[in-house]
Protein backbone atom coordinates (compact mmCIF):
# COMPACT_ATOMS: atom_id res chain seq x y z
CA UNK A 1 0.00 0.00 0.00
CA UNK A 2 1.47 3.18 -0.94
CA UNK A 3 2.22 5.67 1.95
CA UNK A 4 2.19 8.78 2.07
CA UNK A 5 4.85 11.09 3.72
CA UNK A 6 4.15 12.30 7.36
CA UNK A 7 5.13 15.63 8.35
CA UNK A 8 6.59 16.40 11.35
CA UNK A 9 6.26 20.02 12.45
CA UNK A 10 8.55 21.44 15.50
CA UNK A 11 6.97 24.84 17.02
CA UNK A 12 9.34 26.91 19.06
CA UNK A 13 7.34 29.52 19.60
CA UNK A 14 9.36 32.12 21.28
CA UNK A 15 12.13 29.83 22.34
CA UNK A 16 15.59 29.51 22.61
CA UNK A 17 16.00 33.30 24.19
CA UNK A 18 19.83 33.61 22.16
CA UNK A 19 20.80 32.74 18.13
CA UNK A 20 23.64 30.64 19.98
CA UNK A 21 20.85 28.22 21.57
CA UNK A 22 18.53 28.26 18.82
CA UNK A 23 21.94 27.18 16.13
CA UNK A 24 22.69 24.72 18.63
CA UNK A 25 19.43 23.09 18.83
CA UNK A 26 19.02 23.17 15.55
CA UNK A 27 22.46 20.95 14.86
CA UNK A 28 21.19 18.32 17.65
CA UNK A 29 17.83 18.21 15.19
CA UNK A 30 20.10 17.75 12.17
CA UNK A 31 21.45 14.60 13.61
CA UNK A 32 18.65 12.44 13.95
CA UNK A 33 17.73 13.54 10.63
CA UNK A 34 20.69 12.25 8.28
CA UNK A 35 19.21 8.63 7.21
CA UNK A 36 15.26 9.20 7.21
CA UNK A 37 13.27 9.22 4.03
CA UNK A 38 9.39 9.01 5.41
CA UNK A 39 9.30 11.71 6.79
CA UNK A 40 9.90 15.71 6.23
CA UNK A 41 11.12 17.75 9.38
CA UNK A 42 9.45 21.33 9.42
CA UNK A 43 11.62 23.43 11.81
CA UNK A 44 9.39 26.56 13.08
CA UNK A 45 11.60 29.01 14.93
CA UNK A 46 11.19 32.71 15.91
CA UNK A 47 11.11 34.49 12.61
CA UNK A 48 14.82 36.24 13.87
CA UNK A 49 16.66 32.88 13.58
CA UNK A 50 15.15 31.47 10.05
CA UNK A 51 17.99 33.39 7.95
CA UNK A 52 21.05 32.00 10.05
CA UNK A 53 19.04 28.47 9.78
CA UNK A 54 18.44 28.89 5.80
CA UNK A 55 22.20 29.41 5.37
CA UNK A 56 22.83 26.35 7.39
CA UNK A 57 20.59 24.45 5.27
CA UNK A 58 21.51 26.55 1.80
CA UNK A 59 22.60 23.22 -0.79
CA UNK A 60 23.29 20.82 1.41
CA UNK A 61 21.89 17.74 0.23
CA UNK A 62 21.96 15.61 3.25
CA UNK A 63 19.37 18.37 4.84
CA UNK A 64 17.05 18.15 2.16
CA UNK A 65 14.50 16.71 4.49
CA UNK A 66 14.59 19.80 6.61
CA UNK A 67 12.16 22.65 5.89
CA UNK A 68 11.92 25.82 7.64
CA UNK A 69 8.65 27.40 8.58
CA UNK A 70 7.25 30.51 10.09
CA UNK A 71 4.91 30.62 13.04
CA UNK A 72 2.73 33.77 11.99
CA UNK A 73 2.56 36.32 8.83
CA UNK A 74 1.13 39.58 7.68
CA UNK A 75 -1.70 39.13 5.57
CA UNK A 76 -0.92 42.63 4.22
CA UNK A 77 1.24 42.65 1.21
CA UNK A 78 3.87 44.90 1.98
CA UNK A 79 3.84 48.69 3.28
CA UNK A 80 3.23 51.14 6.25
CA UNK A 81 2.82 48.22 8.88
CA UNK A 82 4.82 48.55 11.66
CA UNK A 83 6.41 45.57 13.26
CA UNK A 84 5.01 42.82 10.73
CA UNK A 85 6.69 40.49 8.87
CA UNK A 86 5.28 40.14 4.94
CA UNK A 87 5.28 36.49 3.08
CA UNK A 88 7.52 38.00 0.77
CA UNK A 89 10.09 38.09 2.81
CA UNK A 90 9.40 34.85 4.20
CA UNK A 91 9.94 33.71 0.78
CA UNK A 92 13.06 35.47 -0.13
CA UNK A 93 14.88 33.96 2.58
CA UNK A 94 13.79 30.64 2.20
CA UNK A 95 10.80 29.52 4.13
CA UNK A 96 8.31 27.10 2.78
CA UNK A 97 5.61 26.52 5.02
CA UNK A 98 3.47 28.74 7.66
CA UNK A 99 1.89 27.99 11.03
CA UNK A 100 -1.03 30.33 10.56
CA UNK A 101 -3.90 30.44 13.40
CA UNK A 102 -2.05 29.22 16.07
CA UNK A 103 -4.54 29.48 19.28
CA UNK A 104 -1.74 31.31 21.32
CA UNK A 105 -2.00 33.98 18.22
CA UNK A 106 -6.03 33.89 18.62
CA UNK A 107 -5.58 34.87 22.29
CA UNK A 108 -6.04 38.28 23.25
CA UNK A 109 -3.80 39.95 24.38
CA UNK A 110 -0.78 38.41 23.44
CA UNK A 111 -1.55 36.59 20.43
CA UNK A 112 -3.36 39.91 19.40
CA UNK A 113 -6.68 38.23 18.87
CA UNK A 114 -6.65 37.06 15.65
CA UNK A 115 -10.07 35.87 14.49
CA UNK A 116 -10.88 33.77 11.50
CA UNK A 117 -11.53 36.40 8.89
CA UNK A 118 -7.62 37.45 9.43
CA UNK A 119 -6.45 34.16 9.46
CA UNK A 120 -8.59 33.97 5.96
CA UNK A 121 -6.98 36.88 4.33
CA UNK A 122 -3.59 35.34 5.79
CA UNK A 123 -3.92 32.05 3.85
CA UNK A 124 -4.80 33.21 0.62
CA UNK A 125 -1.58 35.76 0.95
CA UNK A 126 0.84 33.20 1.71
CA UNK A 127 -1.15 30.78 -1.30
CA UNK A 128 -0.38 33.70 -3.19
CA UNK A 129 3.33 33.28 -2.68
CA UNK A 130 3.41 29.91 -3.17
CA UNK A 131 4.08 29.00 0.17
CA UNK A 132 2.24 26.10 2.18
CA UNK A 133 -0.25 27.41 4.94
CA UNK A 134 -0.41 24.91 8.18
CA UNK A 135 -3.88 26.15 9.66
CA UNK A 136 -4.26 25.48 12.93
CA UNK A 137 -8.04 24.56 14.34
CA UNK A 138 -9.03 23.43 17.86
CA UNK A 139 -11.90 23.85 20.58
CA UNK A 140 -11.32 25.30 24.01
CA UNK A 141 -13.84 22.39 25.51
CA UNK A 142 -15.66 19.57 24.51
CA UNK A 143 -19.38 20.23 25.83
CA UNK A 144 -21.55 17.19 25.96
CA UNK A 145 -23.91 18.75 23.51
CA UNK A 146 -21.58 18.36 20.82
CA UNK A 147 -21.33 22.09 19.96
CA UNK A 148 -17.85 22.52 19.67
CA UNK A 149 -18.20 20.76 16.24
CA UNK A 150 -20.05 23.62 15.20
CA UNK A 151 -17.38 25.60 16.52
CA UNK A 152 -14.87 23.36 14.36
CA UNK A 153 -17.10 23.81 11.00
CA UNK A 154 -17.38 27.10 11.37
CA UNK A 155 -13.36 28.14 11.60
CA UNK A 156 -12.80 25.99 9.07
CA UNK A 157 -15.52 27.35 6.92
CA UNK A 158 -13.91 30.93 7.93
CA UNK A 159 -10.98 30.01 7.84
CA UNK A 160 -11.00 28.97 4.13
CA UNK A 161 -13.63 31.60 2.69
CA UNK A 162 -12.83 31.97 -1.14
CA UNK A 163 -9.77 29.56 -1.07
CA UNK A 164 -9.67 28.42 -4.69
CA UNK A 165 -10.49 24.73 -5.11
CA UNK A 166 -6.74 24.04 -6.95
CA UNK A 167 -5.00 25.07 -3.48
CA UNK A 168 -6.94 23.69 -1.12
CA UNK A 169 -4.91 20.13 -1.16
CA UNK A 170 -1.88 22.60 -0.62
CA UNK A 171 -2.81 23.64 3.00
CA UNK A 172 -2.10 21.07 6.20
CA UNK A 173 -4.65 21.24 8.42
CA UNK A 174 -3.21 20.47 12.25
CA UNK A 175 -6.21 19.81 14.99
CA UNK A 176 -5.06 21.04 18.04
CA UNK A 177 -7.56 21.27 20.38
CA UNK A 178 -6.77 23.83 23.41
CA UNK A 179 -7.57 21.93 26.03
CA UNK A 180 -4.30 19.40 25.12
CA UNK A 181 -1.96 22.12 24.32
CA UNK A 182 1.00 22.30 26.94
CA UNK A 183 1.77 22.63 30.24
CA UNK A 184 -1.54 22.86 31.14
CA UNK A 185 -3.35 20.78 29.17
CA UNK A 186 -6.27 18.65 30.64
CA UNK A 187 -5.09 15.57 28.59
CA UNK A 188 -3.70 14.61 25.08
CA UNK A 189 -6.39 13.89 22.54
CA UNK A 190 -6.85 9.94 22.27
CA UNK A 191 -6.26 8.88 18.55
CA UNK A 192 -10.55 7.84 18.16
CA UNK A 193 -10.92 11.48 19.21
CA UNK A 194 -8.73 12.55 16.75
CA UNK A 195 -9.71 10.01 14.06
CA UNK A 196 -13.50 11.27 14.29
CA UNK A 197 -12.28 14.56 14.39
CA UNK A 198 -10.43 14.52 11.30
CA UNK A 199 -13.28 12.23 9.09
CA UNK A 200 -15.38 15.01 10.41
CA UNK A 201 -12.57 17.52 8.82
CA UNK A 202 -12.24 15.76 5.87
CA UNK A 203 -16.20 15.72 5.49
CA UNK A 204 -16.56 19.89 5.73
CA UNK A 205 -13.88 20.13 3.39
CA UNK A 206 -15.39 17.42 0.84
CA UNK A 207 -18.60 19.58 0.90
CA UNK A 208 -16.77 22.86 0.75
CA UNK A 209 -14.51 21.71 -1.84
CA UNK A 210 -16.10 18.56 -3.29
CA UNK A 211 -14.18 15.16 -2.34
CA UNK A 212 -11.66 14.88 -5.48
CA UNK A 213 -10.02 18.29 -4.74
CA UNK A 214 -9.51 17.63 -1.16
CA UNK A 215 -7.98 13.21 -1.64
CA UNK A 216 -4.62 14.71 -0.45
CA UNK A 217 -4.74 17.30 2.35
CA UNK A 218 -3.07 16.02 5.23
CA UNK A 219 -4.65 16.69 8.39
CA UNK A 220 -2.22 16.23 11.20
CA UNK A 221 -2.34 16.55 15.38
CA UNK A 222 -1.05 18.87 17.80
CA UNK A 223 -1.36 19.24 21.63
CA UNK A 224 1.12 17.07 23.75
CA UNK A 225 2.55 15.12 21.38
CA UNK A 226 5.25 13.10 22.58
CA UNK A 227 7.49 9.61 21.78
CA UNK A 228 5.21 7.50 23.07
CA UNK A 229 1.52 8.42 21.60
CA UNK A 230 2.67 9.19 17.81
CA UNK A 231 2.22 5.62 17.12
CA UNK A 232 -1.30 4.98 17.78
CA UNK A 233 -2.10 8.24 16.69
CA UNK A 234 -0.55 6.81 13.63
CA UNK A 235 -2.15 3.76 13.57
CA UNK A 236 -5.63 4.19 14.85
CA UNK A 237 -5.83 8.00 14.69
CA UNK A 238 -4.84 7.57 10.99
CA UNK A 239 -2.41 10.98 11.44
CA UNK A 240 -0.49 12.47 8.76
CA UNK A 241 1.77 14.16 10.96
CA UNK A 242 2.45 16.30 14.35
CA UNK A 243 2.68 19.82 14.92
CA UNK A 244 5.31 19.36 18.36
CA UNK A 245 5.39 22.35 20.92
CA UNK A 246 7.55 21.68 24.17
CA UNK A 247 9.17 18.19 22.82
CA UNK A 248 10.53 19.93 19.57
CA UNK A 249 12.62 22.20 21.88
CA UNK A 250 14.17 18.56 23.36
CA UNK A 251 16.24 17.25 20.43
CA UNK A 252 16.09 13.88 22.03
CA UNK A 253 12.70 13.74 22.51
CA UNK A 254 11.85 15.58 19.26
CA UNK A 255 14.21 12.83 17.33
CA UNK A 256 12.38 9.80 19.02
CA UNK A 257 9.01 11.56 17.69
CA UNK A 258 10.49 11.48 13.97
CA UNK A 259 12.35 7.64 14.77
CA UNK A 260 8.48 6.25 15.71
CA UNK A 261 7.09 8.19 12.29
CA UNK A 262 9.68 6.49 10.23
CA UNK A 263 9.57 3.00 11.43
P1 LIG B 1 2.62 21.22 22.96
O1 LIG B 1 2.23 22.43 21.98
O2 LIG B 1 3.19 20.12 22.10
O3 LIG B 1 3.63 21.81 23.89
O4 LIG B 1 1.37 20.80 23.65
C1 LIG B 1 1.63 22.18 20.75
C2 LIG B 1 1.36 23.48 20.04
O5 LIG B 1 1.05 24.49 20.69
O6 LIG B 1 1.48 23.55 18.80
Amino acid sequence: MFMSKKIIIGNWKMNPSSLMQAEDLFKSIQKNIFSKIKTDIIICPPNIYLPSFAKTLAGKEKLKKIFLGAQNVSYEEKGAYTGEISVEMLKDIGVKYVIIGHSERRSPPTGGGENNSDINKKIKMVLSFNLIPILCIGEKERDKSHEYLNFIKKQIEECLKNVAKSFISKIIIAYEPIWAIGKASVREASPEEFREMSIFIRKILSDKFGAKSIKKIKIIYGGSVNSRNVSDFLKEGGADGFLVGRNSLDPKKFGEIIEVCEA
